[in-house]
């Protein structure tokens, strides 16, 4: 890597090489998981169309189940055993090629990039590594919900800056572009005690796509503090409208993570001088990931290579296929009044759920926010499934945001239009009453 990709600071490196203390989980740590658990419990019982956690209905692409099944099936018994710790070779060879190509920077396969279990297990190496006792890192909301309690487990302290919602004047729907981080607000969150910035683009729940001056502020503002940028982009491919998704990494010489993933199977592309910190907790923790799993991945990937920018491309046919269920639903929601914040990207749709305040019964003596009693209610009473907006914001925010609940739309086509049902039926209730 670039020798600017080295900016490691000093404390971060000394974290692990002096002995990482484990933590006990703060108070308030699992509160937002403990909420995804509670909607996938009510939606298992209740729904009868599930848009509420975000997976996709409908099958993997051919050319990956094939190459899973030829790993599984085919001659090569080493297949079965362990390879690399940090990466199958032809898996981390061909994601270098990769991102050679999308970074325009050289990428080294055995120490710029490492292979996880999910970007779920990229990120927890990521905070374990780098962050310690007393550390602060920047979460811009509404966030993932595992970075809060992932910084917490490492002994960080997670600040918090809200992307704030500016609403079109002139009655157009409003989109994920108009949530936009404030740059006084942004530069105030730094300080001497800043280890690192988490940015999710395209962002989870949001489907914002940060733009070339966004990225260029919290670039910035990186470089004037020596901070690290996380930046979770397991949504990169999934960008709509002709927009395009903008690697922080590649706009900018600073010290960056990108953390993706495809099939459980993640990966960190970064700078050895901290993927070194990382794979020490790889190595002690998981170890591992199944090689088959990346021996396919890494045949996908070889695909993808030689389609690159081509028409018959995954990466080019998914958003396209995505972007037709985006507007789907978008049309069903404002159909029925329940105003959509068009996502630019990631397959979420948040949506405005203020003019359904009439429709839930209060609970009494019950402070549960507006959205909580809202998805829970609908799931119950409707059969579709939904997740509060304010799951994705920290304790101190989320009353400001309990008037949406997020959807996912990555569903076959019979998904949405059964949704689109209910909410119809739903739209002749209320006119008829
Ligand atoms: C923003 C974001 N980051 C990371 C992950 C975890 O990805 P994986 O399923 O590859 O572990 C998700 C999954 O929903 C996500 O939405």
């Amino acid at each position: 890597m670039t020798c600017a990709w080295s900016c490691l600071p000093v404390s971060s490196r000394m974290a692990l090489q002096e002995g990482h203390q484990p933590h006990s989980l703060p108070k308030g740590c699992c509160e937002q998981t403990q909420c995804q658990h509670t909607f996938v419990k009510l939606a298992a019982t209740y729904s009868k169309v599930n848009l509420g956690q975000g997976f996709p209905d409908f099958p993997a692409p051919d050319f990956l189940t094939e190459a899973f099944t030829r790993a599984l099936g085919g001659g090569n018994h080493m297949l079965h055993q362990y390879t690399r710790a940090f990466g199958h070779p032809p898996l981390v060879k061909v994601l270098a090629q990769f991102f050679e190509k999308l970074l325009g920077r050289d990428v080294d396969p055995m120490t710029n990039v490492m292979v996880t279990v999910g970007a779920y297990q990229a990120l927890f190496c990521c905070f374990q590594a780098l962050v310690d006792e007393g550390d602060e890192v920047i979460i811009i909301e509404p966030f993932f919900d595992c970075y809060e309690p992932m910084v917490k487990m490492a002994g960080g302290t997670p600040v918090f800056v809200p992307l704030r919602p500016n609403p079109p004047k002139d009655g157009k729907l409003m989109s994920s572009a108009d949530w936009q981080l404030d740059p006084a607000e942004l530069a105030s969150k730094f300080s001497e005690r800043t280890k690192a910035i988490v940015l999710n683009s395209p962002n989870n729940p949001l489907g914002k796509v940060f733009s070339r001056g966004e990225l260029g502020l919290i670039a910035e503002l990186c470089v004037k503090h020596d901070v690290l940028c996380i930046s979770d982009e397991v949504y990169e491919w999934l960008v709509y409208d002709g927009k395009q998704h903008i690697r922080i990494a590649g706009t900018q010489r600073l010290t960056t993570f990108l953390l993706l993933s495809w099939p459980q199977v993640g990966w960190v592309v970064g700078p050895n001088r901290l993927l070194q910190h990382l794979r020490t907790v790889h190595q002690n923790s998981v170890y591992h990931c199944a090689t088959i799993a990346q021996e396919a991945v890494a045949q996908g990937f070889q695909r993808e290579l030689m389609l690159y920018g081509k028409p018959e491309s995954y990466f080019v046919q998914l958003p396209k296929e995505l972007q037709q269920k985006r507007d789907w639903l978008v049309q069903s929601l404002d159909g029925v009044g329940m105003k959509p914040i068009i996502p630019e990207g990631t397959y979420f749709l948040v949506a405005d759920i203020s003019q359904f305040k009439s429709d839930v019964p209060e609970v009494p003596n019950s402070d549960e926010p507006y959205d909580y009693r809202f998805a829970k209610w609908m799931v119950k009473n409707k059969g579709l499934a939904a997740i509060p907006l304010s799951a994705f914001y920290s304790e101190a925010h989320k009353n400001n945001y309990t008037n949406f609940i997020r959807f996912c739309f990555a569903k076959e086509e019979a998904t949405l239009k059964a949704a689109n049902d209910i909410l119809q039926k739903w739209k002749q209730e209320k006119t008829s009453s």
